[in-house]
């Protein structure tokens, strides 16, 4: 088991990472005092695989909410159907929230968290890789709105970040990939010789390992590596910045362009991280444009997306499409676009003014029509 400590004054807490270890929570919520009453909000496919093992380690069986799956209920619908239930039931001051799930349910279940009597203690137990290395970690809660996604939400720090690695056994291919994308950012942003790790062990990450129970094991262990040296990096930048006020915004990187192609596609075509996985190589690219990256970094950070089996160019998108979003996205203040550009792996500047000719260059040579 690993401890990190995410070190926010008042506001700081760890997180733990196990493998088969969710049955220990309730203990673990009793030790601390969390909270009297205990309230899960999963959804139903996790709450299928994994809710009977989180409540069997609790004296007293904790009333659990479903919400349906998926992105489009992560919304203040929902929510409120969330307060009601709360409601009804007495939640109070002193009730704890666990949120059970992937990032959906993380940031809806700490938004209600964040909002309901102005705010309850909860704890993430992230089930996705994405969430376990990314959305758990931070205190970023929300729901979507119709304008945009993420559009209302606060900053709410959880109690605890409870992670049993063993869950992401159960991913599809596709969402352990996504979550995949965000690891290898770490790599880009922070630590180069993750990087090398990642690119050493590149062979091993995917879902085939977890098809025996031998090679499982071994998978696991790996994973567990993988989790806790990507939850160190986050907490790390987390510390240094709470509110995405500078440093924090390291953590875009591939995500200017990323988020263009996702909104623009709907949120069908791709899903996050393989939209992250073509913005992160757009970004690479434009580096090395502006002479910051080396034509063998571009090369290294392709070639592992591709082993990892992430997308490093975009079909069948016009040019002039994916320009446009990219005007609106949230990373633009003032009016400029900022670019998170690797000067080499496990250093990254912030630029905004990257000129239009090189973005639509490297947009083109990704394949942009
Ligand atoms: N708060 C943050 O800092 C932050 C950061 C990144 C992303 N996010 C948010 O996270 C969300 C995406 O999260 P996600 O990628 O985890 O997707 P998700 O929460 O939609 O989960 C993906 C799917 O996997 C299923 N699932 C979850 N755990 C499983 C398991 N162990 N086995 C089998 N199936 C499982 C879920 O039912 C769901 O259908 C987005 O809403 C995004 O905005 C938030």
């Amino acid at each position: 088991m690993a401890k990190i400590k995410v070190e926010l004054k008042e506001r700081s807490y760890d997180i733990i990472i196990g493998c088969d270890n969710l049955a220990e929570l309730g203990g673990l919520v009793r030790d601390e005092q969390w909270g009297r009453d205990v309230f899960i909000i999963t959804d139903p496919l996790i709450n299928d695989l994994y809710g009977d093992t989180v409540r069997k380690g609790f004296k007293t069986k904790p009333k659990t909410f479903e919400i349906p799956r998926g992105e489009r209920y992560k919304n203040l619908r929902v929510a409120e159907k969330l307060y009601d239930d709360l409601a009804r039931v007495g939640a109070h001051r002193d009730s704890l929230i666990i949120a059970l799930g992937g990032g959906v349910i993380g940031d809806l279940a700490g938004f209600v968290a964040a909002t309901y009597m102005r705010g309850i203690n909860y704890i993430q137990v992230p089930t996705t890789l994405l969430a376990q290395v990314d959305a758990a970690i931070g205190g970023k809660t929300g729901v979507n709105h119709p304008k945009a996604k993420n559009l209302i939400g606060a900053f709410y720090q959880p109690k605890a970040v409870f992670i049993d690695v063993g869950t992401i056994a159960t991913l599809p291919a596709r969402e352990l990939r996504t979550g995949l994308a965000e690891v290898i950012k770490y790599g880009v942003i922070e630590d180069a010789d993750f990087f090398k790790f990642l690119e050493a062990n590149a062979h091993h990450l995917n879902t085939k390992a977890f098809e025996n129970e031998d090679t499982k094991r071994a998978a696991l262990k790996l994973w567990q590596t993988i989790v806790t040296e990507s939850a160190k990096i986050k907490a790390k930048i987390v510390e240094k910045d709470e509110k995405e006020a500078g440093l924090r915004m390291i953590l875009n990187f591939g995500h200017t362009v990323g988020h263009a192609i996702e909104s623009l596609t709907r949120y069908r075509a791709y899903n996050h991280g393989e939209a992250v996985a073509i913005g992160m190589t757009a970004a690479a690219m434009i580096a090395s444009g502006l002479k910051l990256l080396s034509a063998d970094d571009v090369k290294r950070l392709k070639e592992l997306l591709d082993k990892l089996g992430l997308p490093t160019e975009i079909k069948d998108l016009p040019l002039k499409k994916i320009l446009s979003p990219l005007e609106l996205d949230k990373k633009v203040i003032g009016g400029k676009v900022n670019f998170v550009l690797p000067e080499k792996l496990g250093k990254v500047v912030i630029k905004d003014d990257v000129s239009l000719t090189l973005v639509k260059q490297v947009l083109k040579e990704i394949g942009a029509k």
